[in-house]
């Protein structure tokens, strides 16, 4: 039995999107209240027993290593101005136990070649690939379900979840048939059909478990969609091979890759901040 102790954390991409806030940082590092996307992501994988995070940079990558980082001058005027509140904080940004791997990716060729990046790291075991930018309230986490799944399973998972038909060409589409409730057995996955075109309306979202034979796939595949070279392409090879699962997942996602969806993502966890919640909602009622 194979246990998922590693995930991937691709932080690379442009951020065009958020230009010009992401000119000089990472999209990751966007604060929904008063913590960074890649923070939410790292502590849904650390809720799963995930103990090695490892994440591929791109050219902005300082802030990242920095805020996994220990921060000796911060912490030391917060210990002499005695704010131990906010001491805490920072020092419990990683747990004792966790560890951070940073492997740069020279160039943003697309997800599947940051994924490819991680091969030295991850070498012949099953791994965990979160997308920071969709942001997933879930309780359990979903990668802590989606762990649970792989463990009766053991084989590669896709977290899907329905969307309008209208947007399927924002997403990797799946085809499947039934296995049990909430899984499906895939045998068609499609990059960013048009409606018309699109398999069905299950579309793959930020959480992955593969099987390290992915690594294998995604080395042989051209640029797809887009010009990059595209997980989804990896993922229809592998699944010529393997048995290949998705999993509708239970919780809310706020795609935060999108200006509209980080602002809802604004909104959900400020009124469930337990500092801000009765004032944020007083507020939102009056406008
Ligand atoms: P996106 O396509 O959503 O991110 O990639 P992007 O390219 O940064 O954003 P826009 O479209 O320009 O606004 C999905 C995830 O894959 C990572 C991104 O950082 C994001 O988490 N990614 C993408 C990489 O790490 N490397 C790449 O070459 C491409």
């Amino acid at each position: 039995m194979k246990k998922i102790t590693k995930a991937v954390f691709p932080v690379a991409g442009l951020g065009s999107r958020f230009l010009p806030a992401t000119k000089a940082t990472a999209k990751e590092m966007l604060p929904v209240v008063d913590k960074p996307l890649i923070q939410y992501a790292v502590e849904e994988a650390i809720a799963a027993g995930i103990t090695d995070m490892v994440f591929i940079t791109g050219r902005n990558k300082r802030a990242i290593e920095d805020h996994f980082d220990k921060a000796y001058e911060l912490e030391a005027t917060l210990a002499a101005q005695g704010k131990n509140e906010l001491l805490r904080i920072v020092q419990e940004v990683v747990p004792k136990h966790v560890n951070c791997i940073y492997i740069r990716q020279s160039e943003p060729l697309g997800l599947g070649h940051a994924v490819l990046c991680a091969k030295p790291v991850i070498q012949n075991e099953p791994f965990a690939v979160i997308l920071a930018d969709d942001l997933i309230d879930g309780k359990p986490s979903v990668i802590k379900q989606m762990v649970d799944v792989f463990a009766q399973h053991q084989c590669s998972i896709l977290g899907v979840q329905d969307v309008p038909r209208e947007h399927t060409k924002q997403y990797g589409i799946v085809g499947s048939v039934n296995l049990e409730p909430n899984i499906e057995k895939v045998n068609k996955i499609v990059e960013k059909p048009n409606p018309a075109a699109a398999p069905s309306t299950l579309a793959v979202v930020g959480r992955y478990i593969l099987t390290p034979r992915i690594f294998h796939h995604i080395a042989q595949i051209w640029p797809g969609a887009g010009g990059e070279i595209q997980l989804t392409d990896g993922i229809a090879a592998l699944m010529q091979e393997e048995q290949l699962l998705a999993f509708r997942f239970a919780g809310t996602r706020y795609d935060c890759g999108s200006k509209l969806g980080y602002l809802k993502a604004q909104i959900a966890y400020g009124l469930k901040h337990e500092e801000l919640s009765v004032d944020f909602a007083e507020y939102l009622k009056s406008i």
